[in-house]
């Protein structure tokens, strides 16, 4: 086991343990975003450096403290590592910075966009973004692909984080997609405008992190935060697919079906094409209860309670982070 201090809280975690990780164990306001690691999918991480910390402290064995500010999702913690991240204005600024260059080829159409409200980039950039922009010159565009009858691809959304590849490699027999070209003419592409068409595909608009990747049957039919999220599940027969899923609903009409996920936004459990585009009808589901939604967001507002650290873990919370809290809870 490892002791360290994060945002002046110690917490014990297993040996090789990130830093992320062990954050995510004290939990609440704390805890650096992330928009590329996805615990699920092996390989996830070190892409988007929207997770930067600063240690003050190595290790007990060697306290100096790192040269550089450190990915969380990727750096294993070690005993006696003191870390900052809400407490390190350098960490502040620098995701500021990264949440800037995050927008510098994001399209601001979060009115038009089906991400609107569950999409990590515009809650980041609500907490950390700047209003203007300082960049001149075009912004990327590219060409239009069509890649299948259930996804809508926006390449100009994307901020390559590659979970969906991940995603298409790690749950699909065969994946059709990855990121083609190098710097700033990388792309999600499919060569041959190959459909993504396999039983788990759909997984790749729960995991996209931002609009790129978003639902075909539920475009522009509701923005997410009037439809009444309720946990359902079915027998299903896919094999791999756990049946569990969320009902995005307006009275008795289901808009959209989606994987559950937890208080970071990952999948708790992947679900099938069949689950996710196939039954859309009430009468499909055995419902189990409105969804608790656990996680800073839009949808959250006026429906559901806040998450709050757990006070066995943290004894001696920080005034600053409590104070948070208790203005977050109001
Ligand atoms: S399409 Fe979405 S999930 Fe895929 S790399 Fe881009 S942002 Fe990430
Ligand atoms: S979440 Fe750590 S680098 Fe992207």
């Amino acid at each position: 086991m490892a002791k360290i201090t994060f945002d002046g809280i110690e917490v014990e975690v297993e040996d090789g343990t990130t830093i992320l990780n062990a954050a995510r164990k004290i939990g609440g306001n704390v805890v650096p975003p992330a928009m590329c690691y996805y615990t699920p999918l092996k390989g996830s991480g070190g892409k988007c450096r929207v997770c930067l910390v600063k240690v003050t402290a190595g290790s007990a064995k060697d306290p100096r403290p790192m040269p550089k500010l450190v990915a969380s999702c990727i750096t294993p913690v070690q005993d006696g590592m003191v870390v900052e991240n809400t407490l390190s204005e350098q960490a502040m600024e620098a995701r500021k910075g990264i949440v800037e260059m995050l927008l510098i080829n994001h399209p601001l159409d979060c009115p038009v966009c089906d991400q609107a409200g569950e999409c990590d980039l515009q809650n980041l950039s609500y907490e950390h973004g700047t209003s203007g922009t300082r960049y001149e010159e075009d912004r990327r565009t590219f060409d239009k692909i069509d890649i299948g009858p259930l996804i809508q691809l926006h390449m100009t959304r994307c901020i390559l984080c590659y979970r969906c590849v991940y995603t298409a490699d790690q749950l699909t027999e065969k994946r059709v997609h990855g990121v083609l070209g190098r710097g700033d003419a990388s792309e999600i592409g499919t060569y041959i405008e190959n459909s993504l068409e396999n039983e788990f595909i759909g997984n790749v608009i729960d995991v996209c992190p931002v609009g790129a990747l978003t639902d075909k049957t539920f475009r522009f039919k509701n923005r997410v935060w009037f439809t009444k999220p309720m946990d359902a599940h079915r027998e299903c027969e896919t094999p791999g697919c756990c049946g569990k899923v969320v009902l995005w609903s307006r009275g008795e009409e289901v808009l959209r079906v989606t994987a559950r996920k937890n208080e970071y936004g990952e999948v708790e459990e992947f679900i099938c094409n069949t689950c996710r585009f196939d039954k859309k009808e009430m009468s499909d589901w055995i419902i189990d209860g409105p969804r608790h939604i656990a996680r800073a967001s839009v949808i959250a507002a006026n429906h559901y309670e806040l998450p709050v650290i757990n006070p066995h873990l943290v004894p001696d919370l920080p005034a600053h982070v409590v104070d948070t809290q208790i203005q977050d809870q109001n």
